[in-house]
């Protein structure tokens, strides 16, 4: 299942995911991130200063123990001279320690600010990018790739700029001490810049790779790990297919873990084998002009000395290139989340709804489709999709709604029915925004849901869609969720009245009993009025519901119907039926088929006319009466 050693990469998809190239001025977009922190940088620069001139003295120290110490036979000098060195370790230690701290600190605070705008973002998108994107791709976007660049801007910050110091000064202190060598060491520093550049350019596809099987892992583990998708899992699942899946992936992400460390691993072999042909070319030429009396035997150990700090930073400047590359494609993908322009917003100058109660809604003229994948989402967040062409229903003539126009009035009970896929829920995802009609308006109360405030379209509608969520949390945080300020005495009421009461009182921890995930521990019916609690807890006044077609006995058939009376009386209610109470109460039904209203009128009216909603009536209502 998991493969052996492979020594080629040849295991990078072919997609223009991973082919996809750093944006331009994404460098550019950073800045802003940085800038902020512009005083602790400053600091940063200094203490980094200090550190390294304390690097590049250590080794002039040294020769001048060997030359005015050791060779003409000065012991106070040796000692005070040591001493001079250890008072510098102790500073250095310092300074590297506060070096340390800053930089992680800047790196950290630069993240979080990244995090939380990302977050924030992603609360701004229209429902559809949810139905389009995989949640695992979403929560690893979130914490892979951005700790990529926390890991990335922290090891910069901390190491870059003391290896350009450490450079310049250790060079500096090269042709002070003898400028033929310091010639020599200058002259092989471009070859120690080459294998960087070279692995640089393979490892940004590595790590886009990299990041989008991390992916493509998270999206298989959080999708089997709700109650929903290990209950499918277990009961049609394959487990030994999807583990070795799993296990393919993951063996992927080894694969190029090795390739990439393995990458590392050789530059740091040919710039240590390059840095040892230096010293032995310093050693060789150096002992000589010693020999010669150019200068004397401190002067070349500190010049070895200094050498092998050079050799410190060139590293360095290699791994830069590697951290580099990964700054910029993780930025870059955080980036490419923050540009997606969310299609459905407040336009600037927005007004909140006035709240005279209930608001008659209109819908006029509307047509609709669903909008295509690249509307609302990114390749690499729904990698299904790719890079396959559109599917069907993004074809232009795919309309779901098609001028649909109708009236719910105020403190009126309208019923949306229709055989399934007719286009009911679409209609309903309207009222509240989740969705724009590509042409017509939805008006609430006489105003364009697009004129009004999103704060306003939330306090004004209440939706309980027909499979209700509840968050894994207590049914108290549940409820609360509606209506945060609600005192303990609403939040019975709203139960009592959605005739929930009685359970959640009889349960040991009552309110605070943890709902599960999905809210799995109550039954579906139970769920259902949770859900009417919670509605009735932000007492909107028009209400959108989508009845559960699940099949309930009749205690709770019952419990349900008086729970809706409540919830619904006295508001503006657009309800998709399922059941024969429903539409019997209904002042208004529209039989929607195909995307469009066939028929309107009430339950007797209809039956008369014996049109489709009586032919619906017989296949979807009668055997309710006969139950
Ligand atoms: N997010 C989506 N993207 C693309 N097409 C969609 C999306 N949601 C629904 N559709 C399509 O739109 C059409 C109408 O769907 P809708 O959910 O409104 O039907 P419905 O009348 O509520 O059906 P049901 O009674 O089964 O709930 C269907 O053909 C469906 O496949
Ligand atoms: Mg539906």
């Amino acid at each position: 299942m998991i493969s052996g050693p492979s020594f080629g990469i040849r295991y990078i998809r072919d997609d223009e995911i991973t082919r996809q190239r750093v944006r331009p001025g994404t460098m550019r977009r950073i800045l802003p991130y940085a800038k902020r922190f512009r005083g602790p940088m400053v600091l940063l620069l200094l203490i980094t200063a200090v550190d390294s001139s304390i690097l590049a003295a250590s080794p002039l120290l040294l020769r001048l123990i060997i030359d005015d110490g050791i060779l003409p036979h000065r012991a106070s000098t040796v000692v005070a001279l040591s001493l001079a060195v250890a008072g510098l370790a102790l500073i250095d230690a310092a300074a590297t320690y506060v070096k340390s701290w800053y930089s992680a600190w800047i790196g950290e605070s630069l993240v979080l600010d990244l995090r939380t705008q990302v977050f924030a973002h992603m609360q701004r998108q229209p429902l559809a990018f949810f139905t389009r994107t995989q949640t695992g791709s979403l929560v690893s976007r979130l914490n892979n790739d951005i700790n990529g660049t926390q890991q990335a801007v922290g090891w910069l910050l901390h190491r870059s700029v003391s290896m350009l110091l450490n450079l310049v000064l250790v060079l500096a202190a090269m042709f002070w001490l003898s400028w033929q060598l310091a010639l020599i060491a200058l002259a092989v520093i471009p070859l120690f810049v080459v294998p960087g550049k070279l692995i640089g350019k393979r490892s940004q596809r590595l790590l886009r790779e990299e990041m989008q099987l991390q992916a493509e892992l998270a999206t298989m583990t959080t999708e089997r790990s709700n109650v929903a998708g290990a209950l499918l899992a277990k009961l049609y699942g394959r487990p030994d297919e999807e583990i070795s899946v799993f296990a393919g992936k993951a063996s992927q992400i080894r694969d190029i873990a090795v390739a990439s460390a393995a990458r590392m691993q050789l530059l740091v072999v040919a710039i240590g084998l390059l840095a040892a042909c230096v010293t032995a070319l310093v050693y060789g030429l150096g002992g000589t002009l010693v020999i010669h009396g150019a200068f004397g035997v401190g002067t070349l150990v500190a010049f070895i000395a200094l050498v092998s700090q050079l050799y410190g930073p060139l590293n360095t400047v290699s791994n830069m290139a590697v951290n580099a590359v990964t700054a910029l494609v993780s930025f870059d993908r955080v980036f490419e989340i923050l540009d997606l322009k969310p299609l459905i917003t407040q336009r600037p100058g927005a007004y909140p709804l006035p709240r005279a109660e209930p608001a008659v809604v209109q819908v006029d003229g509307v047509w609709f489709r669903y909008p295509a994948a690249s509307e609302v989402s990114l390749p690499s967040l729904e990698s299904i999709t790719l890079p396959a062409p559109e599917r069907a229903s993004d074809a232009s003539d795919a309309w779901v709604l098609r001028d649909i126009s109708f009236t719910a009035p105020a403190g009126k009970l309208t019923a949306l029915v229709g055989r399934s896929g007719a286009g009911k829920t679409t209609i309903t995802h309207l009222v509240p925004r989740l969705y724009d009609p590509v042409r017509g308006t939805v008006r609430i109360g006489g105003q364009d849901v697009r004129d009004l405030t999103m704060a306003s379209l939330r306090d004004t509608i209440g939706v309980v869609p027909q499979d209700a969520h509840l968050f894994h949390d207590t049914i108290r945080a549940n409820l609360l969720y509606a209506r945060p300020g609600a005192a303990e005495q609403e939040l019975i009421q709203a139960c009592q009245a959605a005739r929930i009461w009685d359970l959640i009182g009889s349960l040991p921890d009552g309110l605070d009993t943890v709902a599960g995930d999905r809210g799995y521990r109550l039954s579906g019916g139970e769920k259902q009025r949770v859900a009417l609690a919670r509605l009735l807890l932000k007492a909107p006044s028009v209400v959108v519901l989508d009845e559960a077609t699940a099949h309930l006995d009749s205690e709770s058939e019952l419990a349900i119907q008086q729970a809706l009376k409540t919830a619904l009386s006295g508001r503006t209610s657009l309800v998709i039926a399922h059941r024969l109470a429903t539409v019997r109460r209904a002042d208004q039904i529209l039989v929607i088929d195909d995307g469009q209203v066939r028929e309107r009128g009430t339950h007797e009216e209809l039956l008369a006319a014996g049109g489709r909603y009586a032919d619906l009536y017989r296949t979807q209502f009668a055997s309710q009466a006969r139950d």
